[in-house]
């Protein structure tokens, strides 16, 4: 059994129930609302329970976010026990990571302190997890994607049960050596690393031999236990879903209540007008779900020593060279660097790219990298990747300095109201079922992009 996706009616309600809260939030009457230590970070914001919306009875719903939880910051979902998804997608920076490209297994510390001692750099940059339940491709070349009839395609066997792709998604990096699943050999945290040993060939082995470690915690047994549903992947998958949805679904931004600007209000109208931004940037998440070569720089180790060709990989088309998936925009101004591989350190960078990739592309500044990165950008493949440019960018956008501070105004605005005054570590559990340490924050450490 899998807990079907909320409904769009269900979904919608539920942000207008939660975009009234913050409208009351930010109205005259805030100061009759108690909010939360002295911070002023109001408590009930994150973690919303929304168990009527899972279609399932809610205690054994909120049992599913209440594993999802424990599950996200554990570390002991990764082979040597080092690295959980809160490793990466952090909550404090608005579910991203804050570095071009992510740092696999191995490395050390979280965000922009994460450093690589050992362990890989990965191909991509993290994507943020706001608003994706109901979502339908997954990754930033959509290898994870349910086809029209609900049919789920991905690149490996799907669990029994599992229907959700954001579940799917969810579990996908368990498989990844570099990523999360270490190597043969290792010793790690919890001792002889026995994901390891798997064959790369046998995910739904992997999936269940991690079910298994999970399931030696007592707490994990009586959590799962909690769900009234067998301990298996799809488990695995749906709760990090319902918590993924849970946390970070139907959170509003300050454009949804009314906070704008005049440059704001300009910019708004730029990206829906004379800068066509919304031929692609369209839809409540200012995203198209579609995939697009818009001209960006390859850089980093690619795939098996080749270059990240991004939805190509999943289509076998060659008119999907270089095209990647358009990355909905919510609290874009909290999440750089920017693109599939991070190649902007600036949103204003990130934006005036768009304008006219041809010049950006033979402009670009390769110091806005760190060094390692700086020295794999691939100049030598302009004309192949602007060859292959989608049809949309190629005439140049003439925009002003003052259009592109509006832009810039504009995209500030889709901060959502959750991240503004969010103190370190308030949604980072004290402790997980394992008992490895939970990634934390560094306390002392201000906010780097807010
Ligand atoms: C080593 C860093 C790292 C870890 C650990 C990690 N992720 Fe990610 N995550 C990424 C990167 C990088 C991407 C983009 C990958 C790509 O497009 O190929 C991503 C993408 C995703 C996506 C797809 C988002 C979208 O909109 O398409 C989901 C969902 C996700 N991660 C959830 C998780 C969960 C759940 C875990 C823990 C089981 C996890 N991640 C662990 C780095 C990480
Ligand atoms: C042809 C479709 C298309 C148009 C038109 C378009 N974009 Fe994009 N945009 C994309 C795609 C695709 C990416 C990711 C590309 C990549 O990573 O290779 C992207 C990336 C971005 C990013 C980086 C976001 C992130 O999280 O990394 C920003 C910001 C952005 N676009 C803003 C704009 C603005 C502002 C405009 C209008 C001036 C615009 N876009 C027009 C398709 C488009």
């Amino acid at each position: 059994m899998s807990h079907p996706v909320p409904s769009a009616v269900q979904r919608s309600t539920m942000r207008a129930l939660t975009i009234a809260l913050a409208v009351f939030l930010m109205s005259g009457c805030a100061e009759e609302v108690e909010l939360g230590g002295a911070s002023g970070f109001p408590p009930g914001l994150p973690g919303t329970p929304v168990a009527a919306d899972l279609g399932v009875p809610g205690d054994a719903a909120s049992a599913l976010v209440r594993l999802g939880e424990a599950l996200f910051f554990d570390p002991a979902l990764s082979g040597n026990g080092n690295i959980a998804c809160a490793t990466c997608h952090v909550t404090f920076l608005a579910t991203a990571e804050g570095l071009p490209l992510s740092l696999g297994q191995g490395a050390e510390g979280l965000g922009p302190f994460r450093r690589r001692a050992e362990g890989a750099i990965l191909p991509r940059h993290t994507q943020d997890l706001f608003e994706r339940a109901g979502g339908r491709r997954f990754f930033w070349d959509g290898r994870v994607e349910a086809l029209p009839g609900g049919v789920l395609r991905a690149p490996t066997p799907i669990p029994a049960g599992l229907v959700d792709p954001l579940a799917l998604a969810s579990i996908l990096p368990l498989l990844d050596r570099e990523e999360m699943r270490g190597q043969p050999g290792e010793r790690g945290a919890l001792g002889p690393n026995e994901l390891g040993e798997l064959d790369d060939g046998e995910p739904l082995a992997i999936w269940d031999a991690v079910v298994a470690r999970l399931a030696a915690f007592p707490d994990y047994g009586a959590l799962a236990a909690e769900t009234l549903r067998p301990f298996d992947p799809a488990l695995l998958g749906d709760a990090l879903a319902a918590f993924i949805t849970d946390r970070w679904e139907g959170r509003p931004t300050r454009r949804d209540v009314g906070d704008m600007s005049d440059a704001a209000q300009r910019g708004e109208t730029l990206f829906f007008g004379r800068a066509g931004c919304d031929r692609c940037h369209g839809g409540p998440l200012l995203s198209d779900d579609g995939f697009h070569n818009i001209g960006v720089p390859p850089l980093g180790p690619g795939f098996e020593g080749a270059v990240d060709e991004g939805r190509l990989r999943v289509s076998g088309d060659p008119a999907d060279r270089f095209a990647f998936k358009t990355p909905p925009l919510r609290n874009v101004r909290l999440t750089p660097p920017y693109m599939h591989n991070g190649a902007y350190a600036t949103l204003e960078g990130a934006v005036r790219h768009h304008l006219d990739p041809s010049a950006a592309f033979a402009a670009y500044d390769a110091s806005q990298l760190p060094p390692t990165l700086a020295a794999t950008v691939r100049f030598d493949l302009r004309e192949a990747v602007l060859g292959a440019l989608d049809p949309a960018l190629t005439s140049p956008v003439s925009l002003t300095d003052a259009d592109i501070a509006d832009l810039l105004a504009f995209l500030g605005r889709l901060d959502t109201l959750l991240e503004l005054e969010k103190p370190p570590n308030v949604d980072t559990p004290p402790s997980v079922p394992s008992g490895l340490p939970v990634p934390r924050w560094p306390q002392a450490q201000p906010h780097p992009f807010r």
